[in-house]
């Protein structure tokens, strides 16, 4: 990734210090000690269109096994990883460009007693740190917009993943004539977006040496997601353990301008499990 992109996204995602920053929130709740559950902290950990229910959809699509060996790229503050080490007994390796988010992951993980299944390092999706065939599955969940080197993005997943391993993706892309409504949650411009449309997606996991086992839209439960959120939080004061404490209280437009790119079609939602050939 080019130098000029890392910081932007740094400026994008890592605004201020992302431990103290969940910390306070945690205080705020009347968590600042003890031990945490996973699924209490879903408002922050899962950064992705329809949270926890999305990651454990596409769990469900990808069938993770006890003791499987999961790489999760893009890992942000590791929602995903502790579902998988504490629904399915994964052990789940996690990495992200932030440094910031993966000393909130790790600090959230020990506070869930999970560190022994779970670690997580700071790196890039373009140069993994990792041998060939080192896992059994790779998850990815909103982060391939961000990149523009698909080619380069799909072979490194192919190469840490073993043959036959799962490739478990849930990541927008783009349909229809219209441009993408930007401010998005993923970026404030076009300099750090790049959303494939749905065919180049598939394009680019063939070329890459993956078979597709399951496709699907999830653009209308996602719509649906989005007024049942709209209808339960109206007139309430929005959690302080939200994805603003990451990304500022723009937070709000961004996610209102996805709905609108979904809403109008120049967006789409997937799903997707593919296979290592
Ligand atoms: C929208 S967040 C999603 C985080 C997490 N996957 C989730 O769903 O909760 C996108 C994440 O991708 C990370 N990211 C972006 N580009 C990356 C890259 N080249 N390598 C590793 N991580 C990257 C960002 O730092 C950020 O944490």
């Amino acid at each position: 990734m080019s130098g000029n992109q890392s910081e932007i996204l740094e400026e994008h995602y890592a605004r201020g210090d992302a431990v103290a920053g969940v910390k306070n929130a945690l205080a705020e709740i009347g968590k600042a000690e003890g031990a945490l559950k996973p699924e209490e902290l879903s408002s922050i950990d899962q950064f992705h269109v329809r949270s926890l229910l999305a990651t454990k959809d596409l769990a469900a699509a990808a069938e993770p096994q006890l003791d499987m060996e999961i790489l999760d790229i893009g890992s942000g503050l590791g929602g995903a990883a502790r579902y998988l080490a504490s629904a399915f007994g994964c052990r789940v390796t996690g990495i992200d460009l932030m440094q910031s988010y993966c000393d909130a992951a790790t600090m959230l993980t020990e506070r869930c007693g999970l560190d022994q299944r779970i670690s997580f390092r700071q790196g890039d999706a373009l140069a993994l740190p990792f041998p060939d065939a080192r896992f059994d599955q790779v998850w990815t969940q909103h982060v391939s917009m961000n990149i523009a080197d698909k080619a380069k993005l799909y072979g490194e997943m192919r190469r840490v993943l073993r043959p036959n391993g799962k490739l478990a993706i849930y990541d927008p892309v783009r349909s229809g004539n219209e441009p993408l409504r930007y401010p998005v949650p993923w970026a404030r411009d076009e300099r750090t977006s790049f959303v494939p449309t749905e065919s180049e997606l598939k394009q680019y996991l063939q070329d890459a040496g993956f078979t597709v086992l399951s496709w699907e839209d999830k653009t209308k439960v996602a719509l649906q997601w989005f007024e049942e959120m709209e209808k339960k939080w109206a007139g309430t004061k929005p959690s302080p353990l939200g994805i603003h404490v990451l990304i500022g209280p723009d937070i709000r437009p961004m996610s209102a301008n996805l709905r609108t790119n979904l809403r109008e079609g120049r967006a789409k939602l997937i799903q997707a499990v593919c296979k290592a050939i």
